[in-house]
This record gives C-alpha cells, structure tokens and sequence, in this order.
C-alpha cells in the first residue's frame, strides 16, 4: 500500500492504479477506523480492481463548539488496518494541501443541510460536501462508497454528485453501504467507545424502538404515534434526550407525515451520557 500525502505524487499514483483501464473505488474516511470502515474497505474491493482509502479529519466540518483536536487520530494504526485488508492507495493529506493559503471556496446543498443533524450542527454539512468535492476531484474513483449510518450525508453527497454533473464518480456510482451493527442492534460508531458499559447496554434500545416504529408506520401508514411511542421507549430505555425522530423521504429528505410507498427513513439522534447516537432504517 502507497500512503501519499501530496496531490503530485497522488495525481502519478492513481494513473499508474488505472492503467490497463482497472477501476479504482474509493472510501473516504476521517481514521479511528473500526469495522463498519472496513466493511466499505471490503465492499469497494468486490466493485472495483483497486481500492483506494483517505483519512483526512476535515476542520470544516467541525463547529467552533466541537473539538477537532480531540477527535482521535491513529494514522500508523489506521494504515496497519487498511494494509491488512489489502488497500492499494492511502490518500492522507495535511490541511495545508487540502486548503492552502488562501482557500475561498464552499459548496453548500441548500435545503437537505439545515434540517435533522444539520439543524444543531450549522456548517458542518458545507464542510462534508467541500471536502468530498474535492476528495473525488482528487483521486478521480470510478466508485465511492459511504455508510447508510450518516443517511443525510449520503443524500448530501449524492445531491452534490448530481447537481455538479460529477462524473468521477457519477452518482449512480456513490454507493451506500447498510450500517454494521452490534449483535444487540446497535449501529457500530467511533462515538460508543464514549459508552460506559451500563450505557452500553441501554443504547441497544434505540434500534429496538426503531424497529417496532417501523411495523407501527408500516401497519398504520401514519408516523405520529409511531413516533411518539418511539420517543417514549428510548427515553425509557435510558437515553436522556432526544434531538430529532423523523420520518423522512430517502432522497430529499423533505418530513413525511404519512408513509406513501415511495421510499423512506426513519432517522433519530439521541443522547446518552455523553455520547450522541443516530440511527436511520429504511421503512418498507
Ligand atoms: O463520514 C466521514 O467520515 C466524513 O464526514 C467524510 C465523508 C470522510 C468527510 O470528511
């Protein structure tokens, strides 16, 4: 595995990757990885003949009440993982490459970026798109690969993908990848290392909620009582709040009060200790 930290040196090694017309796929990553992280590495490997990965912590999709410095970084770590599953090209630049002196320029998609996680995080979704922007203009993939875990930054990126007229990748090529979970249901996160055991236990209680919200929706048709008894269940089960539980349509993420057939997500962030939990399922 090459690990390049220079957009010269990374322009020579993903032509020398595509010769013979092999196709690179490509997972973008910010470190600490664990398994779901791998399980895209894995899923890239099945789509195309090379597989490339970067770990970028990306300072702009941090809020000025977030610590950026906090967030772990294990490069050595991270490239012992990626070797072992045998990725062919890291991609792991310093800010200064990624946004030189001088740096002006932002991509935003209005309307999916204010709402759900976007509505207590402003900014964060404009720094995801800017990067991912430039992450795919850089290492030019034939195919990426996200976790449906973050479901709006999936949407966001393909927004993105298709309002630029993206073509490495085109956004029929962005591909989600289902969440990995925890035998209990519980979705796989770098933040549920912030789990004390007890906690650990009581947040398999959100996917319980969300599952049986699900058969309610798919039952009645109708969110709101599913909803509410969501809430109530994940309270009970430990969580001490929660910041949104909606359902939403997949693709535009407009809220949907009734669930019609087209598809649809149920998405929840909840806080327990001091960790912030999302989920999303699909519904139907
Ligand atoms: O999901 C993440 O790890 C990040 O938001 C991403 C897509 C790598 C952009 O920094």
């Amino acid at each position: 595995m090459q690990t390049i930290n220079r957009l010269e040196p990374l322009r020579e090694a993903v032509d020398a990757l595509r010769i013979g017309g092999k196709t690179l796929g490509f997972v973008p990553t910010m470190g600490a990885l664990h398994e779901g992280h791998l399980t895209l590495v894995r899923e890239a490997r099945r789509h195309a003949d090379h597989v490339a990965v970067s770990i970028f912590v990306n300072p702009r999709q941090f809020g000025p009440n977030e610590d950026l410095d906090a967030y772990p970084r294990q490069l050595a770590a991270d490239a012992a993982l990626l070797e072992g599953e045998g990725v062919d090209l890291l991609w792991a630049p310093t800010v200064d490459v990624m946004y030189p002196q001088g740096y002006a320029t932002n991509v935003s998609v209005a309307g999916l970026d204010g709402v759900l996680c976007g509505a207590a995080r402003p900014g964060h979704f404009d720094g995801v798109a800017t990067v991912v922007c430039k992450l795919f203009n850089q290492v030019r993939p034939d195919i990426a690969l996200f976790g449906e875990k973050d479901w709006q930054q999936l949407a966001i990126i393909r927004r993105m993908a298709r309002d630029l007229d993206l073509s490495q990748p085109h956004v029929d090529r962005i591909l989600g990848v289902p969440t990995v979970r925890e035998a209990d249901g519980l979705a796989m996160s770098s933040r549920n290392r912030y789990l004390s055991s007890t906690e650990r236990d009581q947040a398999a209680g959100l996917n319980r909620a969300m599952r049986k919200a699900i058969d309610a929706i798919l039952a009645s048709h109708s969110a709101a009582a599913a909803l509410a008894t969501l809430r109530d269940e994940v309270l009970a089960s430990g969580f001490r709040s929660i910041d949104y539980a909606d359902l939403r349509d997949a693709e535009t993420l407009e809220t949907l009060e009734r669930y019609d057939g087209r598809p649809a997500r149920l998405l929840v962030a909840a806080r327990i200790g001091t960790a912030r939990l999302i989920d999303n399922m699909a519904v139907g």
